[in-house]
């Protein structure tokens, strides 16, 4: 860590209020380990009271703090200053829509979130009880990896694919979607799965990995994603022989004369 000083060049504007985008940039003398969010409430207190970001638990809990550091997204008060050098750069989540300076606006994150039905929907008799499920069982044990995400939305601003298509689902959403998929509990599955695997779904991703190297949580959202395919693709293919045998085209209406797999 410098000992002297570090300049924090910081990502101003960008609001409604004040459109202009530019950097600004504050000095401040660095104490032991001393986090970016430490820093940001320093400057706030000691220097620009109009800065904006956002924060809440200040111990990697609750995901708000989320930014770009020299052009990675990471939370703010995870992450110390030493090792980060004389000269840091912070800006807003990519791919979100800036609200002011550091803070962005999360709703397209959570209404992807719910596209994919992200949400408990428990069927049978799950709806009346709880369900008792194995703690050493296969099923918990394909969720597990991937139940502990925070929605920061950290691998969703490391997404290129999101910045391609808007309208992608994303890493978070889909990684959330397949702990439901895997449940057995669940009623939802065939729609979330049609969702999922929708024009805007899981083909969209091009497995770079950039969400798994980008998670504070560990979570791996690309593998989520690739069991996604592979739950897709044997749901296509099931729909593809049960079409054939029943007479129809695949996906399309029954031939003339042909029976339908539900036919008596
Ligand atoms: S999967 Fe990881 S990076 Fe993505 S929102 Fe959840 S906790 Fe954050
Ligand atoms: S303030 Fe909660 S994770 Fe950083």
């Amino acid at each position: 860590m410098a000992a002297n000083g570090v300049i924090f060049r910081i990502r101003r504007g960008g609001g409604a209020d004040d459109p202009g985008e530019r950097f600004q940039a504050y000095a401040i003398t660095p104490r032991p380990r001393m986090t970016v969010l430490d820093a940001l409430t320093a400057i706030q207190n000691g220097q620009d009271a109009t800065l904006g970001f956002r924060y809440s638990c200040r111990v990697g809990m609750c995901g708000t703090c989320a930014l770009q550091v020299n052009g990675r997204p990471r939370w703010a008060c995870r992450t110390r200053l030493d090792g980060l050098g004389e000269n840091v750069t912070l800006e807003p989540l990519a791919n979100f829509p800036v609200l002011r300076d550091l803070a962005v606006d999360m709703d397209p994150f959570f209404n992807k979130m719910n596209r994919a039905r992200g949400w408990a929907e428990p069927s049978g008799e799950a709806a009346q009880a709880p369900a008792r499920i194995s703690p050493l069982g296969r099923e918990r044990g394909r969720i597990d990896p991937h139940i502990e995400c925070i929605t920061c939305g950290i691998c969703y601003s490391a997404c290129t694919m999101v910045g391609h298509d808007p309208a992608f689902l994303g890493p978070a959403a889909l990684n959330r979607a397949y702990t439901l998929v895997c449940d057995s509990r669940e009623a939802g599955g065939a729609e979330r799965l049609a969702e999922v695997a929708g024009e805007h779904g899981v083909w969209r991703c091009h497995s770079q990995f950039n969400c798994t190297e980008a998670c504070p949580k560990g979570i791996s959202p690309a593998t989520a994603i690739q069991a996604l395919k592979r739950r897709a693709a044997a749901g296509g293919a099931r729909e593809f022989v049960s079409a054939l045998l029943g007479g129809r085209a695949p996906g399309g209406e029954r031939a003339s004369g042909g029976k339908s797999a539900g036919d008596s």
